[in-house]
């Protein structure tokens, strides 16, 4: 094995300088020794030690993504659009699946603080267990007192920079959009009643119903994930319109419908909620709620990487919460405010589908952001977990209206900034896309 000592030795420098060369050190090394340590290094074929390199910079080139579950499509192409990310910057990636455990998940972001990794990506649901979400925000700071960088895709409760999709928000926009096709006996595929996303969906599809004067919708809970889809189907009764909270569980129904000889959408007519892309093949085409996942795991990933490290922030234990001053806390601003332009590219045109945009209704009150403090109350005021108002509701008129003028999935970025610590909130509003397996009622 050629070692660092056979480089130096051929460049003819001390083992010191081929190690600042090589292991990227802070300290600086002049132009013609660099060259000629590299020069020997390409003439060995000498690879670096990644070890010495992370010791040497105390942050090693590799990035941490934690999804729930690899197997399911929607973590796949968050992961995807992250790992894209990853590549153009040179660095590689440890995956970590928690299979739903909670525990796991901290348990993962401890091993990859000890890996020293650069950042780490936190991708799915929170739950509703204040207890497990303290933990994690203890174990994350931890992590980013020794200089790590986090970010994650999901509900803003961990005090990072998160890319937030708008679940209740969609899940009201599809009501509107289907209720407005004539159904009016509607059932949900409502997946855990802990588990946040697939709770808030549920909750802005039902509240959407009752405020259009519909009866409530049956509510069948169950499984996240395809089997859990496929085995709430069998409650579903006389309902002409079935909601799954995600696709995955729209294609279990789709299967236990098609196996019971029902016709989708002749006899019920099923929709999903995220667009994962294997639902191209699928016939009939699903009705879904379009998150541009890919876009948004990319997002997150840069968002992290672009974030000085925390330094100031700490956690005090007891409280389970950042202890910042209250006068640190409060300072909010909804400045960066963008429509990703790439997002636009995520409406491929499905034949037979039709988008529909979001429809602007800012005026709800459960439409914000996610905005429970990490208790796990869902009282719905503007309190982010660090006790500091995220985006009270003037912020959130102020820039919806720019947001859904645009014809894809729309993205409201807010700067949340607390002394010298700055994060951001990216907050991604689905856009309805109706599709064959929904048909007009009556
Ligand atoms: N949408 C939001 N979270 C999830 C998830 O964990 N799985 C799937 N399939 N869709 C989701």
């Amino acid at each position: 094995m050629i070692t660092l000592e056979d480089v130096a030795r051929q460049a003819g420098v001390s083992l010191a300088t081929a190690s600042r060369v090589l292991n990227g050190s802070t300290r600086q090394v002049g132009a013609s020794l660099r060259a000629k340590v590299e020069r020997a290094a390409a003439e060995l074929g000498y690879r670096t030690n990644l070890a010495a390199q992370t010791l040497a910079r105390g942050a090693s080139n590799v990035i941490g993504i934690v999804v729930h579950d690899l197997t399911d499509p929607y973590f796949a192409a968050l992961a995807d659009g992250a790992m894209r990310v990853a590549a153009e910057q040179g660095l590689l990636v440890m995956v970590g699946a928690t299979h739903r455990d909670p525990e796991q998940e901290i348990a993962y972001v401890a091993s990859l603080n000890a890996q020293r990794v650069r950042a780490v990506l936190l991708a799915g649901s929170r739950v509703d267990d204040p207890h497990v979400t303290r933990r994690l925000r203890e174990e994350l700071a931890r992590y980013r007192a020794n200089g790590g960088r986090v970010a994650c895709v999901g509900q803003d409760l961990l005090d990072v920079d998160t890319v937030a999709p708008a679940n209740r928000e969609g899940a009201a926009d599809l009501a509107r959009a289907l209720a407005g096709l004539g159904h009016s006996r509607f059932a949900v595929l409502a997946g855990p009643p802990g588990l946040l996303t697939a709770a808030d969906r549920c909750a802005g599809f039902v509240e959407a119903l009752a405020a259009l004067g519909l009866p409530e919708p049956v509510v069948i809970h169950g499984a996240f994930d395809r089997d859990g889809g496929y085995a709430a189907a069998r409650e579903t009764g006389e309902a002409t319109c079935v909601f799954a909270v995600n696709d995955v569980m729209a294609v279990g129904a789709l299967a236990s419908y098609r196996e019971r000889g029902i016709r989708v959408p002749d006899d019920v007519s099923v929709a999903g909620f995220d667009d994962i892309t294997t639902l191209r093949d699928h016939v009939p085409a699903l009705t879904t709620v379009r998150l541009p996942l890919a876009d948004m795991g990319a997002k997150a990933l840069t968002m992290a990487l672009t974030t000085e490290p925390a330094t100031a922030l700490t956690t005090d234990p007891a409280a389970g919460s950042n202890t910042r001053p209250a006068s640190e806390s409060t300072a909010i601003s909804a400045t960066a405010l963008t429509t990703d332009p790439a997002a636009g590219s995520n409406t491929r045109p499905a034949s037979g589908s039709t988008a529909v945009p979001a429809t602007g209704s800012t005026a709800g009150p459960a439409v914000g952001p996610d905005t429970r403090p990490a208790s796990g109350s869902t009282a719905g005021s503007a309190v982010g977990p660090a006790g500091a108002p995220i985006m009270g509701p003037a912020a959130r008129s102020a820039v919806a209206p720019a947001t859904r003028a645009a014809s894809g999935p729309a993205t409201e970025a807010a700067k949340v900034s607390g002394g010298d610590v700055g994060r951001r909130v990216e907050r991604v509003v689905g856009e309805v896309v109706l599709r064959e397996s929904v048909r007009r009622h009556g």
